[in-house]
């Protein structure tokens, strides 16, 4: 299992995450949103193994910024419960973390009970629940984590 991680991801990535998220994530984002979507400010981590992207976690993360913000992290449903989704979350914040980044925050539906179960056993703590924070009326909790280690 090979570990990535890029700034302003490359096309070929970019076509990777689109692909992932649209057969792995329930909530997919639309093509248009994919097509819309600005990689300048975004850096991703992501897996391989013998060359094929398994599983990527994608972050909202400005150039010298001390915040970063993870807006989602998918793994291909063969891969999932093997403990690729922690090694590319703990990767991608050790990569953050050299960049400046001391805080990194989400949000998650509070029905994502696997998520969730991942994002505190990483070290995550819940800071606020949000109504209706997505679009089908789902509410939300707002996580964040330092970075200290
Ligand atoms: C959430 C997700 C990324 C986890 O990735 P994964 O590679 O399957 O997770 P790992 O095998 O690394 O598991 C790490 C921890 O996550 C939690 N976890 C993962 N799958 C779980 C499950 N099916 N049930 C309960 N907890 C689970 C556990 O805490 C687990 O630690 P443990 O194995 O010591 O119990 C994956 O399930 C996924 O892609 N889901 C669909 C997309 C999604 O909902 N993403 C999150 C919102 S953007």
């Amino acid at each position: 299992m090979n570990y990535f991680f890029e700034q302003k991801p490359s096309k070929e990535c970019q076509l990777n995450l689109k692909h992932i998220d649209r057969h792995f994530m329930k909530n997919c984002w639309s093509e248009e949103s994919w097509d819309h979507f600005n990689f300048d400010h975004h850096a991703v981590g992501w897996v391989e193994i013998e060359n094929e992207m398994i599983g990527f976690a994608l972050f909202d993360h400005l150039a010298n910024d001390t915040y970063a913000h993870l807006l989602k992290i998918v793994v291909k449903l063969p891969w999932q419960r093997k403990g690729v989704g922690e090694h590319i979350l703990m990767e991608s914040l050790k990569r953050l973390k050299l960049l400046g980044v001391q805080t990194c925050g989400l949000e998650v539906a509070i029905d994502n009970l696997r998520a969730i179960s991942l994002y505190q056993k990483m070290g995550y703590k819940t800071l606020r629940a949000l109504k209706g924070f997505y679009s089908d009326g789902t509410d939300a909790c707002a996580m964040s984590k330092e970075l200290r280690f």
